[in-house]
């Protein structure tokens, strides 16, 4: 017989399923923001409020990303590597569900039975990408969230688990004060060595981390200071050595594009063209 825990909760997951399935409706193709008409092509992340009035996110990939999926995979692909973006949708919400749970048990995710959507808690915090951009915010805090962002990931490299494309948005600064990983929809691929796995993730995040400044200095510190800030603050000599001239993990590339929603052409090709020499510099 069900206890009566187990069937409030089977209640209350019932009731949470009907969220996900209004949700569904509003976000196929197209949805109204602001009262202009939205394509869907990347995932669409909505808040729900369960019968408790607890808020929720859902996480629907709606049809049109597959497009999106396919053409990221492609350029993936075009500059010779091997992690892809998942593209099976079963196979993307079990991943990000089992993710979320490895790293974050204490934090409420479910798979829902529709292939396409996940359900997590709604981490109360903010974006550290906002958090870099924002003008009223000093250069002290900002360094603050860069070194503990960076050691949020040597924490979960300790624990042999990678993200596959840790950037500044693809995790919330709670309001407790912890780094909360979300978005893990790379898949790696069996030839990528441990260190490699790790090398990669450390390198998207030092791309992400500089490309958050519109101009160097912005912070206080020139590139190169703020990359040597980065790798000591990760501290693993063996990481940072493997992604300096690995051709599995390439710094240049097509797939590069799909970043640009996010930084100025200029800025892009600075920090691309930089890095290397600081990288260098870095080990020599
Ligand atoms: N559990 C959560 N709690 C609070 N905010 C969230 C949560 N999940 C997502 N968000 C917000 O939604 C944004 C986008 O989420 P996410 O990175 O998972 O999807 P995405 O980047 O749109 O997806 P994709 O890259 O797969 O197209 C996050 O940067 C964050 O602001
Ligand atoms: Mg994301």
């Amino acid at each position: 017989m069900k206890g009566k825990i187990e069937e409030e909760e089977e209640i209350y997951l019932k009731k949470l399923a009907q969220k996900v399935e209004e949700s569904q409706f509003e976000s196929t193709f197209f949805s109204q923001v602001d009262g202009k008409n939205h394509t869907h092509f990347g995932s669409v992340i909505k808040e729900i409020k369960d019968a408790d009035e607890n808020t929720h996110i859902v996480k629907i990939r709606p049809p049109l990303f597959l497009l999106s999926g396919i053409l990221s995979n492609i350029s993936r692909k075009l500059s010779g590597m091997e992690n892809l973006k998942i593209l099976d949708n079963k196979r993307w919400q079990a991943r990000e569900v089992e993710r979320i749970k490895d790293l974050h048990p204490d934090l409420f995710s479910q798979e829902t039975e529709y292939e396409n959507a996940f359900l997590m808690e709604k981490i109360e915090g903010e974006v550290p990408y906002e958090i870099l951009i924002a003008r009223d915010v000093d250069n002290d805090t900002k360094i603050d969230i860069i070194k503990k962002l960076v050691k949020a990931l040597k924490k979960i490299h300790d624990k042999d688990l990678y993200h596959g494309e840790p950037t500044t948005q693809n995790c919330i600064l709670g309001d407790d004060g912890d780094i909360y990983w979300i978005d893990f929809e790379i898949e790696y691929h069996e030839d990528l060595t441990d260190l490699e796995r790790e090398a990669r993730d450390l390198e998207q995040l030092t791309m992400s981390l500089l490309w958050a400044f519109e101009e160097e200095g912005e912070i206080g510190m020139s590139d190169k200071d703020l990359v040597e800030l980065i790798f000591e603050t990760y501290g693993d000599r063996d990481v940072i050595s493997t992604f300096s001239n690995n051709p599995k993990l390439p710094l240049f590339g097509p797939h590069r594009v799909f970043q640009l929603s996010f930084v100025s052409l200029k800025r892009f090709y600075q920090v691309q063209v930089n890095l290397m020499d600081y990288l260098r510099e870095y080990l020599d």
